[in-house]
């Protein structure tokens, strides 16, 4: 692919979680040749990058988040070959490929850690972090954060190993600079297979808390606290990107995204500012039990102004509302009842018209909704059965425990993609791995194809129209009655083109208000409105775009 200066802020990436996108085999878990199959609808949406989540040899503890060899491919998914014939696939038809970079921990099968639990003196002793105990117990009272403690005891070296995640994912050891050169060489491999850039997972951990003190945050009901913030954003981890960026993702003008957990914005500004030479651009990643609970537009609104003018100088940053960790978007910001069309459609026009780089999460271009499961038992996310088991612990009801799961289970993210009205939704001929959302029938793929007025149809316009203007990719950012609670409008503008977006982001009817007399037709809409008035009553969830005279 070539690769201009700045070429990561014209990409509209599209994000697929393999495991549920697409079962070319009938095993009921996705597959690269599934993917394959599917690359020219990718390309019919716009999008120009494909981001995957990982696709390494994992025993799958946390799907993929856990890599037990990062140099080939999870026989579930294909083989090597099956990868160089989806990359040029991809290159082919002028998609950038994006993989997962996992090294703020391995899995516990991966050969570092077999070896490194054996003893205390071998080759691969000091890859992870290893602490004796105190008091004959867990090193501190930090939690990981898929419950429980975070230290694992091992008998053969009498010492606990440190996980901030579960305890199939010990964390790496980057103080040792063995450690570091494995991951430098492992980015430069995939480097010279053509990778075009990574989204680096859980990455502002790297550097721990020294002295490993206790965590301050209130302890779960197993008598462990949450250890993510005190872990987070050290000066070391900082230290410890910039060697990546140095040695591995420079040479090769890689995209990079990374993962960040960031309670301040200037922590946001440490990642992404290019004169810092670290990433191109970071996820925030905000609990979603937190941001479920909270959120509002006019949060969301005060918190895209407060990160733009952060880092618009010299900063740059990723674009999205939903993920695999994640309920869906149509769920939790829009209205996945009465309104499910035209607020998914609302919530795609914002995502593209907003500075930064646009991510659409599979799925969200069709609208798919939160699955909402009828048991426990249907839910594979380790993550909520913690999280339900958890509320059962603290006096919950099963009933009550289960509402709550189904609200914020990353698992209705998960759902296999619904791609037709046939059988799993044309997703596998098999079982599939996680249950379909039953509502398959009538939101799929190939019904959206067949309609101009569907979600998809939308997303493809508001892509192209992105893709075509420099104003909406490079220009900049203007809120207009910032202070309304439910009208959401701002401008994007560059030399003499300039849209606006304008939007009712509610499910009450609002009045416009506003002079847009400056602005002429409707380019797009989310309801039958072709034309402005200042005057205008909005419907619920109505949003258009329109261009300056
Ligand atoms: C963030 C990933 O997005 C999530 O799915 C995973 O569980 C954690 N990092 C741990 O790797």
């Amino acid at each position: 692919m070539e690769k201009r200066k700045d070429w990561y802020k014209d990409l509209v990436v599209y994000q697929i979680y393999p495991r549920s996108f697409m079962d070319s085999d009938g095993d009921g878990i996705g597959d690269l040749r599934g993917i394959i199959s599917k690359l020219d609808y990718i390309a019919s949406l716009g999008v120009n990058a494909i981001w995957l989540t990982p696709i390494y040899p994992s025993p799958c503890y946390d799907n993929g988040y856990d890599i037990s060899d990062y140099r080939s491919i999870d026989p579930m998914y294909g083989t090597f070959d099956d990868f160089i014939a989806f990359r040029d696939g991809c290159h082919e038809r002028g998609i950038a490929v994006i993989m997962d970079l996992v090294v703020n921990h391995t899995s516990s099968h991966h050969e570092w850690f077999r070896e490194s639990r054996k003893s205390r003196n071998g080759k691969y002793s000091d890859y992870y972090i290893w602490h004796d105990p105190v008091d004959g117990k867990e090193p501190n009272n930090w939690a990981g954060s898929f419950g429980g403690s975070a230290w694992e005891y091992v008998p053969e070296r009498d010492q606990y190993y440190l996980h901030l995640f579960s305890k199939e994912q010990p964390d790496l050891n980057w103080e040792c600079e063995d450690v570091r050169n494995e991951v430098i060489s492992i980015i430069r491999y995939w480097g010279d297979m053509g990778v075009d850039g990574f989204r680096v997972d859980a990455i502002s951990y790297l550097e721990k808390a020294p002295g490993f003190p206790d965590s301050p945050e209130p302890p779960f009901s197993t008598g462990f606290s949450i250890a993510m913030d005190i872990n987070s954003n050290r000066e070391g981890t900082h230290r410890y990107i910039r060697e990546l960026n140095e040695k591995a993702f420079a040479s090769y003008h890689m995209m990079t995204v990374g993962e960040v957990n960031c309670r301040m914005l200037s922590d946001y500004h440490d990642y992404a500012s290019q004169s810092r030479h670290e990433f191109d651009m970071c996820i925030p990643f905000v609990p979603p039990i937190v941001e479920i609970n909270t959120w509002s537009p006019f949060k969301m609104k005060k918190t895209i102004m407060e990160t733009y003018s952060e880092l618009k100088e010299d900063g740059w940053w990723a674009c999205f509302l939903s993920n695999h960790d994640k309920p869906r978007q149509v769920s939790l910001y829009g209205d996945d009842r009465i309104y499910r069309s035209r607020s998914a459609k609302l919530l795609a026009a914002l995502i593209q018209m907003l500075p930064g780089t646009p991510f659409v999460y599979q799925g969200e271009e069709i609208g798919m909704a939160n699955v909402y499961y009828g048991s426990i038992d249907e839910y594979n996310d380790p993550s909520t059965v913690d999280f339900y088991g958890e509320l059962i612990a603290t006096g919950h009801s099963p009933a009550e425990a289960l509402r709550e799961a189904q609200r914020v289970s990353r698992d209705n993210a998960r759902s296999p993609m619904q791609w037709n009205a046939d059988k799993n939704a044309g997703f596998s001929d098999g079982t599939p791995w996680l249950g379909v959302n039953p509502d398959y029938k009538e939101w799929n793929a190939e019904k959206e194809e067949e309609d101009a007025d569907s979600v998809l149809s939308f997303y493809k316009a508001v892509i192209a129209l992105r893709r075509g203007s420099n104003a909406i990719r490079r220009g900049g950012l203007e809120f207009i009655a910032e202070d309304d609670e439910r009208l959401f409008i701002f401008e994007r503008a560059l030399d003499d083109e300039a849209y606006a977006f304008v939007a009712n982001f509610s499910d009450k009817p609002a009045l416009l208000s506003i002079d847009l007399s400056d602005y002429g037709s409707v380019v797009l809409s989310t309801t039958e409105h072709k034309s402005i008035d200042s005057d205008m009553v909005l419907e619920p969830y109505e949003a258009f775009i329109v261009k300056r005279k």
